[in-house]
C-alpha cells in the first residue's frame, strides 16, 4: 500500500448503530450467523461473499506490511491443535479463567470483573437488584480430543490464542531460516475461547482469528524495540481509518496484565460500543521460551554467534484480531448521506479502495442494446482477471451506483453511446461521486494504481 495515507471525502459521522451494520452484513453477503437454520451459535459466525474477499484483502495487507516489506520477520502457519502440555506451559489451563456470579433471582450470568464497583460489593444484580452469587471460575480454553478409541483418546485443546505455535516453532525457524536476533515470527490464524458473555456482532466470539508478530530480541534492547513496534502498528490501523482521532492507546493497570505480560498497552478504537481493545501491544519478556524450555526439557536459549553470549530472548508481541479489524473497518467505513433531494439516503462504505471487496463494477446504460452489452462484457473480463470486478445491468444508472455504494466498490465504470464510437468510459468516483472519462486502454493501470498496494 502507498504509504500516503488515505484522505477521507466525508464529514464525521455519528457512530453507527450496531443493528444497522448488522443488517447491512447479512443483506449483502458479508457476514451470517453460524448454523443459522438450526437456531445458530452465540459467538460463531460465517461470512459471506463478500465478507470473504474483505477479510483477505485485510489479511494480505498485514502480511504484506508485517512479513514481506520486514527484512528482519518471516512467516508461519501452525497448527490449532497442539500437544496438551503446551497449554500448561502457557499458563492458559491455570490462568485462562473468568470469575462468574449468577444472580439467584433473573438468573443472568455476569463477568465479575464486568460489574459495577457498588454491585460488586453489595453483590446485588444490576439489571433486577438480586441476590448474586459466589464467583466462580470458568476456564476459556474449548477441549477436544486426539484419537478413536475411547480409553485412548488424548485430552487436548483448540489453541486459545494463535501465537503459541510461535514459540514452538521458533528453535525451527531460527535453524531453517538463518535468523539472528532480532528477529520477528508472523502469524494469523484462528483462536477459540469458550467466552462466557459473547457478543457485540464480530466484537467478541468464540471462533475468531488473531495476527501475531512476535519478535525476539536481546533483553537489553527490549524497549527500543518494543517502543518501535507499538508506534508502527499504531500508524498501521491509522493508515487505515477513516476517523483517525477514533484510535489512541491505553496502557493496562497492573491488576489487568495478562498473566504472561509484564506492561501492555491496547490500541483502542472508538465506536457505538464505547473505547474497545483493536489490539494489544504485550511485554512478554522471557516467560514464553522459559516456560516452554522447562516444560518440553528441550533448551530454547539463544547463543550469539559473534559475542558468544547464551541468553533467552524477550518478546515483544503484537496481537491483534481479524475479525475485530473487520469490525471496526465496516463501523469506520458506514455512512448514510442524505441526497440533495432532501430525503433519500445514500448508504455508503467508504472502505480504503485497496480493502474493498470489489474493486470495480462495469455498467452498460442499457441492458437491451448488443453493442453497449458486448462492449461492457469484453470490458468485464478484461478487469476481471485483474482485481474483483462485477457485471451490473439490472435497474437504472442511479440505482446500479447505489447497490455499489452499499459494498464500498470505489469505481463504477459506465460503458455509454460514447464508448461505442470513440472507446472511452466514464468512470464513477464512489466518495466524491464524480466521473471522468478515460479510453478503455489506460483503465487497467489507473484502476490497479488505486486499489492495489504498492
Ligand atoms: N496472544 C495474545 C492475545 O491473545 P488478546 O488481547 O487476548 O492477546 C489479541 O487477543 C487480540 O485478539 C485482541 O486485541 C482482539 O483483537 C482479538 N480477540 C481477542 N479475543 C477475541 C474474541 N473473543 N473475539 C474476537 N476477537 C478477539
Amino acid at each position: 500500500m502507498t504509504q500516503t495515507e488515505y484522505q477521507p471525502v466525508t464529514k464525521d459521522t455519528p457512530f453507527v448503530p450496531m443493528e444497522k451494520l448488522v443488517s447491512l452484513c447479512k443483506r449483502r453477503g458479508f457476514v451470517y450467523p453460524n448454523s443459522e437454520i438450526y437456531g445458530g451459535v452465540s459467538g460463531i459466525y460465517d461470512f459471506g461473499p463478500l465478507g470473504v474477499e474483505l477479510r483477505n484483502n485485510i489479511r494480505r495487507y498485514w502480511w504484506w506490511s508485517m512479513v514481506q516489506t520486514q527484512d528482519n520477520n518471516v512467516g508461519i502457519e501452525g497448527a490449532i491443535i497442539t500437544h496438551p502440555r503446551v497449554w500448561e506451559a502457557s499458563g492458559h489451563v491455570e490462568n485462562f479463567v473468568d470469575r462468574l456470579v449468577d444472580c439467584k433471582n433473573c438468573k443472568r450470568r455476569f463477568r465479575q470483573d464486568h460489574l459495577p464497583e457498588e454491585n460488586r460489593v453489595q453483590k446485588k444484580c444490576p439489571v433486577c437488584g438480586g441476590e448474586l452469587s459466589e464467583p466462580r471460575t470458568f476456564n476459556l480454553m474449548m477441549e477436544t480430543y486426539i484419537g478413536v478409541l475411547e480409553d485412548e483418546r488424548m485430552k487436548t485443546y483448540l489453541r486459545g490464542e494463535a501465537c503459541q505455535n510461535i514459540y514452538l516453532d521458533y528453535d525451527n525457524v531460527l535453524k531453517s531460516s538463518r535468523m539472528t536476533i532480532p528477529f520477528g515470527i508472523c502469524q494469523i490464524g484462528k483462536a477459540f475461547r469458550n467466552e462466557v458473555t459473547p457478543g457485540n456482532f464480530l466484537f467478541r466470539q468464540r471462533e475468531f482469528e488473531q495476527w501475531d508478530l512476535q519478535f525476539f530480541v536481546h533483553p537489553s534492547e527490549m524497549q527500543k524495540w518494543f517502543d518501535y513496534w507499538k508506534e508502527f502498528r499504531f500508524e498501521w490501523y491509522k493508515g487505515i481509518i477513516n476517523h483517525k482521532d477514533r484510535l489512541r492507546f491505553r496502557e493496562h493497570d497492573k491488576d489487568e496484565l495478562a498473566h504472561y505480560a509484564k506492561q501492555a498497552f491496547d490500541i483502542e478504537y472508538q465506536t457505538v460500543l464505547g473505547w474497545q481493545e483493536w489490539e494489544g501491544i504485550h511485554w512478554r519478556q522471557d516467560w514464553d521460551l522459559s516456560r516452554h524450555s522447562q516444560f518440553s526439557g528441550q533448551d530454547l536459549s539463544y547463543t550469539d554467534t559473534v559475542t558468544g553470549e547464551k541468553y533467552i530472548p524477550w518478546i515483544v508481541e503484537t496481537s491483534g484480531g481479524v475479525d475485530r479489524t473487520f469490525l471496526n473497518l465496516l463501523l469506520d467505513a458506514y455512512e448514510e448521506e442524505l441526497e440533495p433531494n432532501g430525503k433519500d439516503v445514500r448508504t455508503v462504505l467508504h472502505l480504503h479502495p485497496m480493502l474493498a471487496p470489489v474493486k470495480v463494477a462495469v455498467l452498460p446504460l442499457l441492458r437491451n442494446r448488443e453493442e453497449l452489452v458486448n462492449t461492457a462484457r469484453t470490458v468485464y473480463k478484461r478487469l476481471q482477471r485483474l482485481m474483483v470486478t462485477q457485471y451490473d445491468d439490472v435497474g437504472s444508472i442511479g440505482r446500479r451506483y447505489r447497490r455499489q455504494d452499499e459494498i464500498g466498490t470505489p469505481y463504477c465504470v459506465t460503458i455509454d453511446h460514447q464508448t461505442l464510437e470513440d472507446q472511452t468510459v466514464t468512470v464513477r468516483d464512489r466518495d466524491a461521486m464524480t466521473q471522468i472519462r478515460l479510453a478503455i486502454n489506460e483503465l487497467p493501470a489507473y484502476l490497479q494504481e488505486r486499489v492495489t498496494w504498492h
